[in-house]
């Protein structure tokens, strides 16, 4: 229900419902040994517990109340940016800057907001984080999808169409990207098909603010994943790459609100736009995860415990793949990250009914079932999978 004092913002006259907490709510209330609940995208170790990084909690700890009290710059502490720019771009980009947000959400809402006009279309995949509608509506800018996958294979082909068709029309057009690790499939674009894209984009006369939403990049598995960074900065003039990080998922820091928009070949003048807008919506970030984050990063420590979580997806992974195989349950392609999801047309919400009378929780999106790797250990995957086996077959 709309509040009456509130603006009708939205076109259904009704705020979008936010299906991983409802989810998350049922599965709370349900005390059941059998329990699964695979509906949370944050990290959960073999024992159902929350993981928290020693090596960034122990720094955070150091500080002292006068370190942790004073506001930050609206840029963040250089020292904060330069530290995440080195881990992040891995030296596959020389040029680039970038300003502190509290936490990725705000990264991809400046970017997006300080670029639309109103009524234009922001091109977003058809399987996404459900946020980025809510953002473009918020920028008073319209949604058009791109088609994600083609004969179950990821692809830009219809991207690249759709800005052929878009720029048509507008002068400017804004794209999402959400990859390594997409939410909600845990997709992840090659190399080549990188290069294939920014080849495209370097024949287009418009301008194109190319965002690169990368909130699960450090869980992907090969050492070359970030390669792709390096055409970024071989792309034209008109073509704007923003690459938006999160440290929520990276330093296992979700309540602290700390992520980054790095905008690639050095564009002073549009950081400092983003910043002037930036007063006006949330001043600043958090000083101490900030400072805490710089020691973090200088120690081999936080290295080695995020490995030891990157193998245990990558367990995870595994064993969801072969039994999900070995059972014939369909899946959306993927690669690395928190989630994997179920592809289904027909009565998603009646399999999800079933499976929570099971003490099965994940999440229900337009396009099937979201499934948290992230949360559910390895000795319930093969349960879950058995489950919704059964729920596939009592209504197909
Ligand atoms: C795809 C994607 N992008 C961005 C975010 C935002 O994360 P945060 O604002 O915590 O950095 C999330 C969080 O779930 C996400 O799934």
């Amino acid at each position: 229900m709309v509040n009456k004092f509130v603006q009708n913002k939205y076109k259904d006259n009704s705020y979008l419902e936010d299906e991983v907490f409802n989810a998350l709510e049922l599965a709370n209330q349900d005390n059941s040994p059998d329990k699964i609940n695979g509906s949370i995208g944050s990290l959960y170790d073999e024992n159902n517990s929350l993981v928290a990084f020693h090596s960034f909690y122990y720094n955070f700890r150091q500080l002292s109340n006068i370190q942790m009290a004073p506001y930050s710059s609206p840029r963040g502490i250089p020292e904060f940016i330069d530290a995440i720019g080195l881990n992040l771009f891995a030296g596959f980009v020389k040029y680039y800057n970038g300003f502190v947000t509290p936490g990725s959400t705000l990264a991809l809402y400046m970017a997006i907001s300080n670029f639309v006009k109103e009524g234009d279309f922001v091109l977003i995949p058809d399987i996404a984080w459900s946020t980025y509608e809510t953002i473009i509506q918020e920028s008073h800018a319209q949604v058009k999808t791109y088609e994600m996958f083609q004969n179950n294979e990821g692809t830009f082909i219809d991207l690249i169409k759709q800005i052929k068709e878009l720029s048509q029309s507008q002068k400017q057009i804004v794209i999402i990207i959400n990859s390594p690790g997409h939410n909600p499939t845990g997709f992840s674009y090659s190399t080549v098909q990188w290069l294939e894209l920014i080849a495209f984009l370097n024949t287009i006369k418009e301008n194109i603010i190319l965002i690169n939403d990368v909130a699960y990049i450090d869980y992907a598995y090969s050492s070359t994943s970030k390669k792709y960074f390096k055409y970024f900065e071989a792309s034209n003039d008109n073509i704007v790459p923003i690459v938006t990080y999160s440290c929520s998922k990276s330093f296992s820091i979700y309540g602290l609100r700390l992520g980054v928009l790095f905008v690639i070949k050095r564009n002073n003048e549009l950081i400092n736009a983003f910043i002037r807008s930036a007063q006006g919506i949330y001043s600043a970030s958090n000083t101490g995860a900030q400072l805490a984050l710089i020691e973090t990063l200088k120690k081999e420590q936080y290295k080695k415990e995020r490995k030891e979580y990157i193998n245990l997806l990558s367990r995870r992974k595994d064993l969801f793949i072969t039994k999900a195989n070995e059972l014939n349950i369909p899946y959306y392609p993927h690669n690395e990250g928190f989630f994997i999801t179920v592809p289904l047309k027909n009565k998603i919400i009646e399999i999800n009914n079933y499976l929570i009378k099971n003490h099965i929780y994940l999440v229900v999106i337009k396009q099937g079932l979201r499934i948290a790797l992230s949360s559910v250990s390895l000795n319930k995957i093969e349960p879950l999978l058995i489950k919704i086996k059964e729920a596939l077959d009592e209504f197909k």
